[in-house]
C-alpha cells in the first residue's frame, strides 16, 4: 500500500489551481440518471470517489466517457436500478442514486451504507422524505427496496417535508427525486451548502424548476422529463481551505486559483483570527503568514453552512496543536470525528477530549512519526502536521487522501514542500 513520506520544515510559496469539488461532483454525476439525453460535465476532479461513482453508473447501464476533467454521461438506457453492497460500502455517497432512480424508473434497490469511520451516519431522512412523496420503501436483506408502482402514473408525488437535521446528501437526494415528481415539493430545514446550490444549478440547466436553494426552504415543481445539459462543477472549498491552513502553518505566501472566498467565510475569518493575512478576488484567494510559531490558537465549532464546516475541523486541529495558546474544538455534526487526535498525539500534540469537545494546548514543536488515519479529512490533517513536524513523517493508508484530494503531493511539492509517495 502507498505511503506519503514528508520531510517537515519547508515554507510554502507560489500558486496552485484548486480542483472541482468532490462533494458537488458526486451528486451531479448521480443526477445524470434523471436525464434522457447526455449530461456533459467539466471541472470534474480525478478522484477515487468519482471513479467509483462512474463505475456504479456504468453498472446500471449508463455510458460514460472521461477525457481529462470532462465527463459525459448518457443514461438514456438504464438496464438495472440497483446499487450493490460491494459498491456502496466503499463510498456512502452512492446513496445519491436512490432519489433519481426512483423518480425516473419507479424502482430502486440500493444497499444500506452501514457505519463509517466518523460515525453511524444513518440515511433515515432520505428514506422518510421519499416516503413523504408516496414511495413504498422496505429494508430487506440490507437493501433499501423502493417503489412507486402503486402511485398515479407510478410517479412520486410532491410533498412538504421537514428534515429533522440538516443533511447535505439528504437534501440533494430529495431535490433530485422531486424534480421528476408530480406536483410541488417543499423541503424545509434544507442544507445550504454551496455544493447543494451547484447541484441545483445543474438540475435547473437540465430543465428542473427549483427555487430557494441556498436558503432553509427549497421548493421544487416537478416536471415530466429532464434532459442533458452542460455544467462546470464548482471549485472545492474544502481543498482550498486545506491549502490555506497548510500555508498558515508553514508560513509563506500562496495564491489559490479557481478558489472562491465567498464559499469560505467562516474558515477565512478563523485564519485571520489566527494571524494570517487573507485577500481574495472573484476567482482566487491569497494567504500570507509567518508560520505556526506566530499563529494564535482559535476556537472552532462545526455546524451546517454557512457556519464552520466539519470537513475543515481536523485541519484546524492540526493548526491549533502548534499554535500559541489553548483552544477548544467542538464537533457538532458527527459523533466520532476525532480519529485524528490519537495520531496527532503520536507527533507530540497535547489534546484532551471531553465529549464532543477537544481541548488543545499548543506545543512549541511536533516530532515526525509514522501515523495513519481512517478518514479523508483526518488524513489531510496529518499531512498538515507533517509539513511542520521536525524530521520525517510517514502517513499510512493514503487511499483516503486519494478519495478527496486531486494530485495532493504534486500540488504541495510545487509550492516547496517535500512530500514523496512510496510503495
Ligand atoms: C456530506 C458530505 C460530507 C460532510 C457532511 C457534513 C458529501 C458527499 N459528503 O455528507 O463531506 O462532512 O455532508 O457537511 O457531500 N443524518 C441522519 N440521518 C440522515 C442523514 C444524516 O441522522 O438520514 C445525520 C448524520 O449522521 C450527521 C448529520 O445528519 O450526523 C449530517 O450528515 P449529512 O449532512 O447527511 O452528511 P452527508 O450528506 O453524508
Amino acid at each position: 500500500m502507498d505511503k506519503l513520506v514528508i520531510q517537515g520544515g519547508n515554507r510554502l510559496n507560489g500558486e496552485i489551481t484548486i480542483s472541482g469539488a468532490k462533494n458537488a461532483a458526486l451528486p451531479i454525476l448521480c443526477a445524470a440518471l434523471l436525464a434522457e439525453t447526455p449530461l456533459k460535465l467539466s471541472s470534474v476532479p480525478a478522484l477515487k470517489d468519482v471513479g467509483s461513482t462512474i463505475k456504479l453508473l456504468e453498472n446500471m447501464g449508463a455510458k460514460v466517457t472521461v477525457i481529462d476533467d470532462k465527463v459525459t454521461l448518457d443514461a438514456s438506457l438504464i438496464t438495472n436500478q440497483e446499487a450493490p453492497y460491494e459498491m456502496v460500502k466503499t463510498m456512502r455517497a452512492s446513496i445519491l442514486v436512490l432519489g433519481p432512480l426512483l423518480a425516473r424508473f419507479g424502482h430502486a434497490r440500493v444497499s444500506l451504507p452501514g457505519g463509517c469511520a466518523i460515525g453511524s451516519r444513518p440515511v433515515d431522512l432520505h428514506i422518510k422524505g421519499l416516503q413523504a412523496m408516496g414511495a413504498e420503501i422496505h429494508i430487506e436483506h440490507g437493501y433499501i427496496e423502493a417503489t412507486t408502482k402503486h402511485l398515479p402514473n407510478k410517479r412520486l408525488q410532491g410533498a412538504r417535508y421537514y428534515m429533522d437535521l440538516v443533511t447535505v446528501t439528504g437534501t440533494e437526494n430529495l431535490m433530485m427525486a422531486a424534480s421528476l415528481a408530480n406536483g410541488i415539493t417543499v423541503l424545509e430545514n434544507a442544507a445550504k451548502e454551496p455544493e447543494v446550490v451547484d447541484m441545483a444549478e445543474c438540475l435547473t440547466k437540465m430543465g428542473a424548476k427549483i427555487t430557494g436553494v441556498g436558503t432553509d426552504v427549497i421548493t421544487i415543481e416537478g416536471v415530466e422529463r429532464l434532459s442533458g445539459a452542460e455544467h462546470a462543477v464548482v471549485c472545492d472549498r474544502i481543498e482550498a481551505g486545506t491549502y490555506l491552513v497548510a500555508t498558515a502553518m508553514t508560513g509563506g505566501k500562496v495564491r489559490l486559483n479557481n478558489a472562491r472566498a465567498d464559499l469560505l467565510d467562516a474558515v477565512i475569518e478563523k485564519l485571520r483570527d489566527a494571524g494570517a493575512t487573507v485577500n481574495s478576488d472573484k476567482n482566487s484567494i491569497t494567504i500570507e503568514a509567518d508560520g505556526y510559531a506566530k499563529l494564535k490558537a482559535v476556537n472552532i465549532r462545526t455546524a451546517p453552512h454557512p457556519a464552520f464546516p466539519t470537513d475543515m475541523q481536523a485541519q484546524f486541529m492540526a493548526m491549533n496543536i502548534v499554535a500559541q495558546g489553548v483552544s477548544k474544538v467542538t464537533e457538532t455534526i458527527f459523533e466520532n470525528r476525532f480519529m485524528h487526535v490519537q495520531e496527532m498525539q503520536r507527533l507530540g500534540a497535547d489534546i484532551s477530549i471531553d465529549g464532543n469537545t477537544a481541548l488543545v494546548k499548543g506545543v512549541s514543536y511536533l516530532d515526525g512519526a509514522t501515523v495513519m488515519a481512517t478518514d479523508l479529512r483526518a488524513s489531510a490533517s496529518l499531512v498538515l502536521a507533517g509539513l511542520v513536524a521536525r524530521g520525517e513523517t510517514v502517513i499510512e493508508r493514503i487511499y483516503h487522501l486519494d478519495r478527496g484530494y486531486e494530485n495532493l503531493e504534486a500540488k504541495l511539492n510545487s509550492l516547496g514542500a517535500d512530500v514523496k509517495r512510496v510503495n
